[in-house]
């Protein structure tokens, strides 16, 4: 009973989760004004947000080419004018000389640990929407993979907080481990 209160409360803390004890775990970018919101409307944000932007900090050649080699099939084609709006911008917002948004993941120590059906409901809200769990069920991970995985889901939209992915790693570790045959 306790533990589906927990998992509930986590679930309605879902949005203040984001930023735990104070340290925000994904970048927010703010969305730009005029012509360069057109540009990005238009033609980025049918596929993704435009948080993930504030990773890197490259000058405008390095844009270009980051934006080149993430969309070598599909993404999108853009006239010479709009692509000079969008570079201008990006290179003025997340140029060389700007801090990149870190991506390394600081794991929480944790003390509490997932019985099995916990760890199944958290897949259960957490890992559906893009794909189905057979890709959980037939991998067997080392924990560290488990956490690269977990972190790399997190990047693409899964919904965990910290905790809920460093337990999640300890189960996956444990259950789905390289050490049994479970
Ligand atoms: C057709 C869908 C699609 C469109 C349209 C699209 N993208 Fe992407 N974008 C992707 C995918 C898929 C990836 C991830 C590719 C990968 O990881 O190799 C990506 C990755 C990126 C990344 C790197 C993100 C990261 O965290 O590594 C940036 C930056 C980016 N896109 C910017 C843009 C911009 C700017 C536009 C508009 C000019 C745009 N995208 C339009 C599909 C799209
Ligand atoms: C926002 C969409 C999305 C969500 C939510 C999501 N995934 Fe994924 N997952 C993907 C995509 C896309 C791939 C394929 C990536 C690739 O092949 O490079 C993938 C692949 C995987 C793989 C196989 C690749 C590997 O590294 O072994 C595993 C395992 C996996 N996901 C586990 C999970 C788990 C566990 C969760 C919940 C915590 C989750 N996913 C939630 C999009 C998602």
């Amino acid at each position: 009973m306790w533990s589906v209160l927990a998992v509930m409360a986590a679930a309605l803390a879902a949005p203040v989760a984001a930023q735990i004890g104070g340290r925000p775990t994904r970048p927010q970018v703010t969305r730009p004004g005029g012509p360069v919101w057109q540009v990005i409307r238009k033609n980025c944000i049918s596929c993704h947000g435009i948080d993930d932007y504030a990773f890197f900090a490259l000058d405008r050649a390095g844009w270009q080419t980051l934006l080149e080699t993430k969309h070598k099939t599909g993404g999108a084609v853009l006239s010479d004018l709009d692509r000079n709006t969008l570079l201008d911008w990006l290179t003025a917002k997340f140029g060389p000389d700007t801090k990149p948004f870190p991506r390394t993941y600081v794991p929480p120590e944790i003390t509490t640990f997932f019985s099995d059906p916990e760890a199944k409901r958290l897949l259960d809200r957490a890992c559906t929407s893009c794909h189905m769990l057979d890709r959980v069920d037939n991998a067997r991970y080392p924990e560290e993979r488990w956490r690269v995985t977990l972190v790399d889901m997190r990047e693409r939209g899964a919904k965990l907080t910290d905790e809920e992915l460093e337990r999640l790693v300890e189960w996956l570790g444990r259950v789905r481990g390289t050490n049994q045959d479970k």
